[in-house]
């Protein structure tokens, strides 16, 4: 695991994030956003790097700040061939500790995998409580709206 970075991403890296999400995207567990939109919210976004094949992203998740409390972590994704050896734990740890700094209160994360964001104390809310920004944004434009199996959880930081 020593040779796994977290890196804040770069415009260079919105190719190679979106080739990273595209099969996730497809499935329909992950939200396409163009080009565009990923490029406008940047700053985000972090990346993890295998350091022995720099070329490729083999992660990435975005903290999308929703107000002055609120921010989301979307477009969440670790290459299949990296799983479950710590590689989405690392970027969850990161995006926290930015949340923190930043002076948040709290993250939501929508997800069909709520085992793994309850290890880092997020706790399952009902969907009423997630914000009206949110659903008008982004839930209105996914395959599974209205019918969304996915659960919501927060954590308070
Ligand atoms: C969810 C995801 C990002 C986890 O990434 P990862 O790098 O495999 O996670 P980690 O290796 O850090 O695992 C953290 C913990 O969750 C557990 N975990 C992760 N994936 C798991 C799985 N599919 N089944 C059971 N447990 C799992 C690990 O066992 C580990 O627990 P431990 O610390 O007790 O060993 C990854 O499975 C993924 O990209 N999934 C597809 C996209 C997705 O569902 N994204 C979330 C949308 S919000």
């Amino acid at each position: 695991m020593n040779n796994i970075k977290i890196v804040r991403a770069n415009l260079s890296d919105v190719p190679k994030i979106q080739k990273l999400l595209k099969n996730e995207i497809e499935k329909g567990v992950i939200l396409y956003r163009s080009d565009d939109e990923i490029a406008m919210n940047i700053r985000s976004y972090l990346i993890a790097k295998d350091e022995n094949n720099c070329d490729e992203i083999i992660g990435c998740v975005a903290l999308h700040i929703y107000s002055m409390g609120l921010a989301e972590f979307r477009s969440m994704m670790v290459n299949q061939k990296y799983r479950m050896q710590g590689v989405g734990s690392l970027l969850i740890a990161k995006g926290i500790e930015d949340a923190k700094n930043l002076g948040l209160k709290e993250i939501l994360v929508l997800t069909y995998k709520s085992y793994f964001f309850s290890k880092f104390g997020f706790r399952e809310i009902p969907k009423i409580e997630i914000p009206d920004n949110k659903i008008w944004a982004d839930c209105i434009k996914c395959s599974q709206f209205p019918v969304c199996e996915e659960v919501a959880l927060i954590k308070k930081i």
